[in-house]
């Protein structure tokens, strides 16, 4: 396949499934704006495993903050006159209950909210025919929530508070947004040629999302044999991003490069309105300050916003990728 005209932007492009989607998309000629916490860790991964470096660009996000957001989509928007897919792939898993400086829970935000607004912010852009793939998960299946809260959704359902905060209770409400907001944009871009998908990379894909909590890296470890590897996990979204056999749809969730159904209520399209008008309001309350300029120097060193790790080692990011 013959990318040489396109520009895809991937987030979390620096790390697992998102770099294998970097590398592979990057093969085929396209050019990969990269969407990274730290860009340092992200340059030097992407001169490691990518062949056509001249075609890749980075651009410094973190999710866990609006204000970078806003700037990150602010300087797509000035250097990018057309983006033809948008993979939205960056995502935690196992944080303890924390809040983001824009007073929502981690989780949510950097897996769904960040997202939401850089969408909204850089949907001018979009070619006629674009793509958006979030990249989603089964777990999503696992939220269950009464009639009640289904016609009229709270801030409390979705940023969960602390004492009603579990780990992959957080993790599965912010997957289940993502299909729903897929379901809002799928209506929105009705009658439109873009296409948006949701897709499962595959479960239990050892990566660094399971480095929170070390039973979840126990886990992981143990089901590698049984679970896909990174490259076989970065088939489905690059797929919905990519493949022709798609050409004329939308709105439509994949798992094993397969069309799927989601759950009863990720299908909801009242609820997915619901939740639009409530992502647009948490927006609306937060007022959304421009950030100051990190040199490229100091993110060399700079600790990881909210991991509460040690300084970046880059080494490791390159020894990890087993694409
Ligand atoms: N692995 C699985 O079994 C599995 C299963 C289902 C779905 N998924 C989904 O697949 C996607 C990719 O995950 P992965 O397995 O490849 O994990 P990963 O290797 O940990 O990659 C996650 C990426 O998200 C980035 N990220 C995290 N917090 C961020 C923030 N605040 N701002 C900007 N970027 C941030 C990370 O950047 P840093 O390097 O700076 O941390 C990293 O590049 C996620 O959405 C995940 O939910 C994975």
């Amino acid at each position: 396949m013959d990318l040489s005209n396109k520009t895809c932007l991937i987030t979390g492009a620096n790390s697992g499934i998102g770099l294998e989607m970097t590398r592979c998309l990057n093969s085929r000629d396209c050019t990969v704006l990269m969407a990274c916490r730290n860009t340092y860790a992200g340059d030097v991964v992407a001169r490691n495993v990518c062949e056509n470096i001249d075609r890749i660009k980075l651009y410094k996000i973190n999710l866990a903050s609006l204000a970078s957001v806003k700037k990150c989509s602010d300087q797509i928007l000035r250097d990018i006159p057309k983006l033809d897919m948008v993979i939205l792939n960056a995502g935690v898993f196992g944080l303890p209950w924390t809040l983001t400086q824009d007073s929502l829970e981690t989780t949510f935000q950097v897996n769904y909210m960040s997202h939401y607004f850089l969408l909204m912010n850089i949907e001018k852009i979009l070619a006629p025919d674009a793509r958006v793939v979030f990249v989603s998960s089964e777990s999503h299946r696992h939220v269950s929530w009464p009639f009640s809260y289904q016609l009229t959704p709270t801030k409390d359902m979705v940023s969960l508070p602390e004492h009603a905060y579990t780990s992959i209770k957080a993790y599965n409400v912010s997957k289940l947004c993502s299909i729903l907001f897929m379901h809002y944009l799928g209506y929105r871009w009705m009658n439109t040629g873009k296409g948006v998908f949701c897709a499962h990379p595959g479960s239990f894909v050892k990566t660094r999302l399971c480095q929170n909590w070390w039973p979840y890296e126990v886990l992981y470890t143990i089901m590698r044999p049984f679970s896909k590897n990174i490259c076989q996990a970065a088939a489905t979204p690059v797929y919905c991003a990519t493949s022709p056999e798609l050409n004329g749809m939308s709105d439509q969730y994949y798992k094993d490069l397969k069309r799927c159904e989601e759950s009863e209520l990720a299908k909801d399209l009242h609820l997915a309105f619901r939740i639009n008008d409530l992502s647009q309001e948490l927006l609306l309350e937060r007022i959304i300050v421009e950030e100051p300029d990190i040199p490229v120097e100091k993110q060399k060193t700079e600790h990881y916003a909210d991991q509460d790790k040690d300084s970046i080692d880059v080494n490791s990011l390159v020894a990890n990728y087993s694409g």
